[in-house]
């Protein structure tokens, strides 16, 4: 047996970011053209008018100030309220994997390794641009990685689900270093004409390399220990997914073909699932919240993880000991705790403790602890 360790981590963050200000002056736009097609309908009380979003209402419901996406202009436009992302020919790189290559490379760099050095990837993202051939292969074949790939969706839990399966790879010999790559086009899936959720979701990739702990370069992470859990639920729900609205082709524009949710609901089920499976994974490991230097959680809503980590910690964490980017990224899906990780772990000391934690649609929730090895 291996003992795994991640050893470098890379983040990709797309050019164009929208502002909440940005965003709503678009969705007001939209509503009030909406409004005044409907003009004779909602004067007559058979449909409602639709009503303006809020700067105000989404700072204090998400915390979300901020997202980057890889089309603006679309979204922006109160005529189109969707990415703008160009029909792309069989032969060219798909956008998952150009937003992969930049992340994975920025990982490998960290890590001090080539991708010759590579021999698994595993593309772990909410929604994947096609069925097959699986990304993982593509961007195995972009990179130049002998080996092989393949691609899995546990919606938020993604990442750290793919960390748990490269990781028990590594443990057992049968690959040497590993790339889980979260390439998450959360755009592509969002329904911008919705005011409860138009303000979700960004654009972002992130990866992480793992390799066998004696392969490290530098400084990294052990691996001390994964746990994952899933329980079925209807609260968190993409019929369809990638892109659809943004085809040419005049496919369906159903609602329940992007990302919906109640979200209420949500928070009242996942924080306890959250918070019992975090406290569970740190007793059976002998961690105790003393212990745990960091905390890396999956990037919603601030609420959320101010509670979570509140009760993990049995206190109100410090803001450097639970760090949130979702201000600045929005929601990014899978991505979201490994923007936090790589943004956030290199001021650890040796032996130091922290604790990666994801979790979403699924219900899913995915925990990593890992201790700094200098
Ligand atoms: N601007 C202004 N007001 C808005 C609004 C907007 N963009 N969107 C909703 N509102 C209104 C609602 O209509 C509602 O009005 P009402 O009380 O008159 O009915 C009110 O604000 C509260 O809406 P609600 O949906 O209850 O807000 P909330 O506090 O629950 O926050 C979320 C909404 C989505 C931010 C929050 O529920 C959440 O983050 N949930 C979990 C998210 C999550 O983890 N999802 C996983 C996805 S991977």
């Amino acid at each position: 047996m291996y003992t795994p360790a991640i050893t470098g981590t890379g983040v990709f963050t797309p050019q164009s970011s929208i502002s909440n200000a940005e965003l709503v002056v678009a969705f007001n736009a939209y509503a009030d053209r909406k409004n005044a097609e409907n003009a004779q309908a909602i004067a007559a009380g058979e449909i409602e008018p639709m009503q303006h979003s809020s700067e105000e209402f989404i700072v204090k419901a998400s915390g979300i100030e901020n997202r980057y996406v890889m089309d603006k202009s679309g979204v922006l436009d109160p005529e189109i309220m969707h990415p703008s992302l160009r029909q792309r020919d069989d032969n060219d790189p798909g956008i998952m994997t150009e937003m992969a290559v930049d992340a994975c490379n920025k990982a490998l760099a960290q890590a001090g390794r080539r991708a010759e050095d590579v021999d698994l990837v595993i593309c772990a993202a909410s929604n994947h641009e096609r069925a097959y051939p699986a990304i993982a292969i593509e961007i195995q074949q972009a990179l130049g990685i002998d080996g092989f790939g393949f691609d899995m969706n546990v919606a938020c839990s993604s990442a750290t689900f793919g960390i748990q399966a490269a990781a028990d790879m590594i443990r057992s010999g049968s690959v040497r270093a590993a790339l889980v790559v979260n390439p998450e086009i959360c755009s592509g899936h969002l329904e911008w004409r919705d005011r409860d959720c138009h303000f979700i979701f960004g654009d972002v990739a992130t990866a992480t390399l793992i390799e066998r702990i004696e392969d490290a370069q530098g400084p990294h992470f052990e691996i001390l220990s994964t746990r994952c859990a899933t329980q079925f639920s209807n609260n968190i729900r993409n019929n369809n997914g990638f892109l659809r609205r943004s085809r040419p082709d005049g496919l369906v524009d159903r609602r329940d073909m992007q990302f919906m949710q109640n979200g209420r609901k949500v928070f009242k089920e996942v924080l306890p699932m959250v918070s019992k499976h975090i406290s569970d994974h740190m007793e059976s490991e002998g961690i105790a919240s003393g212990d745990l230097k960091r905390l890396w959680l999956h990037q919603a809503n601030k609420t959320m993880n101010d509670f979570i980590g509140k009760k993990v910690l049995g206190r109100e964490p410090e803001a450097d000991e639970q760090p949130n980017i979702l201000q600045d990224y929005a929601n990014t899906s899978s991505a979201g705790s490994i923007i936090a990780f790589s943004k956030y772990s290199d001021d650890l000391e040796d032996g130091d403790h922290g604790l990666i934690c994801s979790f979403g649609a699924g219900y899913s929730v995915g925990s990593v602890i890992v201790k700094r090895c200098e």
